[in-house]
């Protein structure tokens, strides 16, 4: 069966059974990589995406729940020339370590930014709690969603 949807604003057709993870639709179907897969059971947000503005975990959702949806991955989040606020903050904080945890975390502080704009170090251990980083990032990881929250309120 095919589904048809918006990937990082432009429309796409699948041709996948409906139960096909998106993590797996992204990045086999469109070749969209930087979705990581981690645990494949929502307990690490490395697959982390947004879809309709809203983070979602692409592993535990099927391809067949999105028709119609937009999705957005971290290769649509920003571009090389403006990259969204999150991206630049991840840059001047040197977040990445190993780098595999990084596209679902700044997926999941954009999704959080998108929904609360002025969120306390309080909303911030909340949202990114369930992101997980083998490399230990967390102190670097805060202040950058903190500081793209600053950034984005000064847009
Ligand atoms: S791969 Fe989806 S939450 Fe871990
Ligand atoms: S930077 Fe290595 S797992 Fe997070």
């Amino acid at each position: 069966m095919s589904t048809t949807l918006t990937v990082n604003g432009a429309s796409a057709t699948l041709d996948l059974p409906a139960d096909t993870p998106l993590l797996w639709a992204l990045r086999d179907g469109l070749h969209l990589t930087g979705t990581k897969y981690g645990c494949g059971v929502a307990a690490c947000g490395a697959c982390t995406v947004m879809v309709d503005g809203v983070a979602v975990r692409s592993c535990q959702t099927a391809l067949g729940d999105v028709a119609g949806a937009s999705v957005t991955t971290i290769e649509g989040l920003g571009t090389p020339e403006a990259l969204h606020a999150v991206q630049a903050a991840w840059i001047d904080h040197q977040v990445a370590q190993c780098g595999y945890c990084q596209s679902g975390q700044i997926m999941q502080a954009a999704g959080l930014l998108a929904a609360n704009p002025n969120p306390t170090p309080a909303d911030i251990d909340a949202a990114m709690d369930g992101n997980l980083c083998r490399c230990g990032a967390y102190p670097r990881i805060r202040a950058a969603v903190l500081d793209a929250a600053n950034r984005l309120r000064e847009v």
